[in-house]
């Protein structure tokens, strides 16, 4: 169903969507599972949400896979974890760019930390094609502040001695995509947890107690009737003057 025939969206458009993939491993433990055995439950609820989303007219779709603080988790966890991602672009990523020619993958965060063989991986899915209409940006190795430290640090080595919003905007891991309009978190803590601090300014933050492994087409459009819902205002007013709070 696109935005266009959809009766619930009142001519309101939903461009952006980044998700907080929480809750693999108490769906893992409540099965009595490894952690590692939620992880590879969550890459494969992953590998099926940007059709979910691009059902709803959505162009960007931002997933935080780890981020700049995961590596203070177990060393088996971490290793497991990078290992699944490696195999989540062989054989999610690829064939889905190989599938569909509008489709640009992008990862944000530094990929200076990471293996070689897993730097490597993440370029050739970049370079795979890098324009087109429907773009999938996967946060690995990421953190929002990191994120705008470096974005200040490369605009002031460009010979920039003042920055403002606009310029900042263009050195952020997501310079040219549009904020995100939705943030989900699954897994049920109210928290942001380092992610897309700077482009989160007005996006409507939507929680759901669903474990990220059990996320599907029912989440998505649950949370596309609560985005319908909800009356944004960007600090403004509504149109009829009503409201003035943030
Ligand atoms: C949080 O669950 C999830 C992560 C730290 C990793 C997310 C990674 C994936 C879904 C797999 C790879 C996906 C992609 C897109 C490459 P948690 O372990 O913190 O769960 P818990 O809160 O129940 O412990």
């Amino acid at each position: 169903m696109g935005i266009n025939n959809n009766p619930h969206g009142n001519g309101k458009r939903v461009d952006s969507v980044a998700i907080i993939m929480d809750g693999n491993g108490r769906w893992a433990t409540k099965r009595g599972l490894p952690r590692t055995d939620g992880h590879i439950a969550g890459a494969k609820a992953a590998a099926a949400v940007p059709r979910l989303f691009r059902e709803y007219g959505v162009h960007h779709l931002t997933l935080y896979a780890f981020s700049t603080e995961n590596w203070k988790r177990p060393k088996d966890e971490v290793e497991a974890l990078m290992d699944l991602i490696y195999q989540y672009i062989d054989d999610a990523v690829i064939p889905a760019l190989k599938k569909d020619e509008e489709l640009c993958v992008r990862f944000i965060g530094d990929k200076s930390a990471l293996s070689e063989e897993l730097r490597q991986k993440c370029i050739e899915a970049e370079k795979f094609r890098e324009s087109g209409s429907y773009f999938c940006n996967i946060a690995l190795n990421y953190g929002g502040r990191a994120e705008i430290v470096n974005a200040v640090n490369r605009a002031i080595a460009d010979g920039n001695t003042i920055v403002s919003e606009e310029l900042l905007s263009i050195y952020m891991y997501t310079g040219g995509s549009p904020d995100p309009d939705i943030i989900i978190r699954t897994g049920g803590d109210f928290r942001i947890s380092n992610f897309l601090l700077w482009q989160c300014a007005y996006s409507e933050i939507i929680i759901l107690d669903t474990l990220w492994p059990d996320f599907g087409k029912e989440d998505v459009e649950k949370c596309m009737e609560e985005f319908y819902s909800r009356n944004r205002r960007f600090g403004g007013l509504d149109v009829d003057g009503s409201e003035s709070e943030a």
